[in-house]
């Protein structure tokens, strides 16, 4: 769960870190208010869930209240890495000294919390850790201990970050603590001219298992930009939007992860990545292929099954009354595989739908939806 910047910035305050005066609009007009409100010159900021909004033109600063109208209709709306831009935040600008980076992330394989943190924070991050990782401190945090001052002390050390971060470093670790987060990140944390640190930009992972502990965020941490992916989880599915041509419908988490794999592997892209899983109901299949349909980008479909509890036959009377709902558009290659997978292949091959083909392996069944996608 993902929450927004505008969120993890109210959580900061809470915990006692100095950020920006901000407010969010998802109106233009009411962000020429919010302008006057906050002095007229404004900062105007994508509300989106990804990074990289400053590079992608969704962080604008607008001179007075009339040039923040103007700039929030131009952000609201926006498209950056598919995320649409529904709400804009409008912070009071700050007199920047320096931009410092600084987080916290679960670092699974290590079973600690690592803190990432470094001088040299800013739109520029990811190029610095990349052509100077020297430049960027690592240092793990025992979760039983925490970040304590003097851990906090040793962070800032190791990164060249000034003393008065120490106290921002162990609010920071208390808002994941106690907000059940498994990332907080601060990019740009700054220090002002007047030697104020300030938070700028936020990004907080809460920890889903805890979600009912954090009702308060209700269903914005779920919500999702993406259109696709907003249709899909408003059916129950288990899907993520990828960038390719080649739609995935599978059964089972590894199964459709290696479809992902295998489809690369035939020179095409996923379109994205869909578990139906056990059950693959005939209602499951027709709201996963709609889905996948309304995906302009999608050239061709592949569903690949193994039939295990839910044996092949059954997925091919879901997949028939699919069809008799939803109007195939592109074609669909279908590789029925395990339980009763004769049975099921008769059911399709009786149906005889002009778009259906069907493969007996997976490999084969990947190549021909790579070759229908790419000669589409
Ligand atoms: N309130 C503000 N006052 C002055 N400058 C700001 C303010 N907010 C952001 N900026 C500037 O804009 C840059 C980009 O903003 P921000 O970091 O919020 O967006 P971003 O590009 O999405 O960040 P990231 O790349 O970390 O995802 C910051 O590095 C900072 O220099
Ligand atoms: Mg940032």
């Amino acid at each position: 769960m993902d929450l927004y910047e505008h969120q993890a910035r109210e959580l900061f305050e809470e915990h006692g870190i100095l950020v920006p005066r901000a407010e969010v609009t998802d109106s233009a007009k009411e962000a020429r208010e919010i302008a006057r409100r906050l002095g007229g010159r404004v900062v105007v900021k994508a509300q989106v869930k990804t990074g990289g909004r400053g590079k992608a033109g969704g962080v604008k600063v607008a001179a007075d209240p009339a040039a923040a109208e103007l700039t929030a209709r131009q952000i609201l709306g926006m498209d950056i890495k598919g995320h649409r831009v529904g709400k804009v935040m409008l912070a009071q600008p700050v007199d920047i000294e320096t931009e410092f980076y600084v987080s916290y992330v679960l670092d699974r394989a290590a079973g600690r919390f690592l803190a990432i943190a470094s001088a040299e924070g800013g739109m520029e991050i990811e190029e610095v850790a990349a052509s100077r990782p020297e430049a960027v401190a690592r240092i793990h945090i025992d979760p039983a201990e925490g970040v304590t001052s003097a851990k906090a002390s040793e962070i800032a050390d190791a990164a060249g970050l000034p003393p008065q971060t120490v106290d921002v470093l162990v609010r920071l670790w208390e808002v994941l603590v106690r907000e059940d987060a498994v990332l907080v990140e601060v990019n740009p944390l700054v220090r002002t001219a007047q030697g104020q640190i300030l938070a700028l930009d936020g990004k907080v992972t809460l920890d889903g298992n805890a979600g009912f502990r954090q009702a308060r965020w209700g269903a914005e941490a779920d919500a999702h930009d993406d259109p696709l992916e907003a249709a899909a989880a408003a059916k129950g599915l288990n899907y993520v939007k990828l960038d390719g041509e080649v739609g995935i419908i599978g059964n089972g988490a590894g199964l459709v992860m290696s479809t992902l794999d295998v489809v690369a592997g035939c020179g095409a892209h996923p379109a994205n990545f869909l578990d139906i899983g056990g059950g693959a109901s005939a209602q499951i299949m027709a709201d996963g292929l709609s889905v996948i349909l309304s995906d302009p980008a999608v050239k061709s479909v592949f569903v690949n099954v193994f039939g295990g509890i839910t044996a092949c036959d059954a997925v091919a009377d879901g997949i028939v009354q699919a069809l008799d709902t939803v109007r195939l558009t592109k074609p669909l290659v279908v590789r029925l595989d395990g339980n009763n997978a004769a049975r099921g292949r008769a059911i399709l091959d009786a149906h005889a739908h002009p778009l259906v083909q069907q493969a007996t392996t997976m490999d084969g069944a990947a190549r021909q939806a790579a070759q229908l996608a790419t000669s589409a």
